[in-house]
């Protein structure tokens, strides 16, 4: 057991290692937004969720408050299989879930989610919370999962993917992505995925860039990680975020910028890094749509766009996707 577990944080710090190089190898030099969510970076992202500067929280919570019905009568099914991509706490799946179970619909909550712990949790808060909720959690990759729930029960499926995690796509990987939730879906069955949509480019900023400074301390996390876990020497002190948006392209981008001329060594690759003053590493990608390009991301995957569910203030849109019969 304790072989297994070894076995497998070296193995999973091998593969941090090598993303780390890879990504400093490039130019610009990048680091892969996955890392953030260690522990600490969990906590921090918490709070990023509640501060009143990320609205996509609250629009996406609104949508489901306001337009469940509307969303429920648009699936028109009474059984079905609801399964999440990366619930996470499920704080915003819960005002659905209540719902459904109101109105006396039959399905299973098939949450899935790479950490078991994660799911555990959810599990239990669920259980609690309605202790006649079917629960089955997924633990492992969103595909392999899709693939295995899809052979397992014949009953339509609804697949949630929230709080424009898609997002964090290039929109080159988003399409590759919707197109393998397609191969994994039967024909009549729905997706559900949460976008953050194009605005005012200072709202936007003010969502990754808050005067608390809770996103830049979230970004320079990763250092703090890659400092602890490969045995880095990163002074987080040297390095600033900052924070961009292309009003045009959609791409909202946080950068890591080192302020001043300075060499990092990471013990793990046994190589130092040569940092100039002033330049950024990409550390995350925020990519934000106008409806327009979400119908033809949901055409290009080969959806039918049943319905744009949108916030009152038209800042984020849960739009609903349907396999073709
Ligand atoms: C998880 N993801 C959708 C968040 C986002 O908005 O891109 C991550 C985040 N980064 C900074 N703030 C929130």
């Amino acid at each position: 057991m304790i072989t297994t577990h070894c076995t497998s944080t070296q193995s999973q710090t091998a593969v941090f290692a090598r993303d780390v190089l890879n990504g400093l190898k490039q130019f610009p030099k990048r680091l892969p937004s996955k890392y953030f969510y260690d522990t600490k970076g969990d906590e921090l992202f918490q709070q990023i969720m509640h501060m009143p500067e990320y609205y996509l929280m609250n629009s996406e919570l609104e949508i489901f408050q306001s337009q469940k019905q509307d969303i429920l009568a648009t699936i028109g099914h009474t059984h079905f299989d609801l399964i999440e991509l990366g619930a996470g706490d499920g704080y915003k799946t819960k005002v659905l879930l209540e719902y459904f179970l109101q109105e006396k619909i039959h399905f299973t909550y098939e949450p899935i989610d790479i950490s078991a712990n994660v799911l555990e949790q959810l599990e239990k808060s669920l259980h609690q919370r309605w202790p006649s909720l079917n629960v089955a959690i997924q633990p492992g990759d969103y595909f392999k999962m899709l693939h295995k729930l899809s052979k397992e029960s014949a009953r339509p499926k609804l697949v949630l993917f929230l709080g424009a995690n898609i997002g964090n796509y290039t929109p080159q990987e988003a399409r590759v992505f919707l197109r393998s939730i397609f191969d994994e879906l039967n024909p009549g069955d729905y997706l559900l995925l949460g976008v953050d949509l194009k605005k005012d480019p200072k709202v936007i900023l003010d969502a990754y860039n808050d005067p608390a400074g809770i996103t830049a301390a979230f970004n320079l996390n990763l250092l703090s990680r890659i400092n602890r876990e490969l045995g880095a020497n990163f002074e987080k002190a040297q390095f600033k975020h900052w924070e961009t948006y292309n009003p045009v392209t959609g791409a909202t981008k946080s950068y890591i910028v080192s302020t001043c001329d300075q060499h990092v060594f990471i013990n793990a690759l046994n190589r130092s890094f040569h940092f100039s003053a002033w330049e950024a590493m990409e550390v995350e990608l925020s990519q934000k749509y106008d409806l327009q390009e979400i119908n033809s991301l949901a055409a290009e995957a080969g959806f039918i766009v049943k319905k744009h569910f949108t916030d009152q203030q038209e800042c984020f849109v849960d739009s609903l996707w349907q396999k073709p019969v």
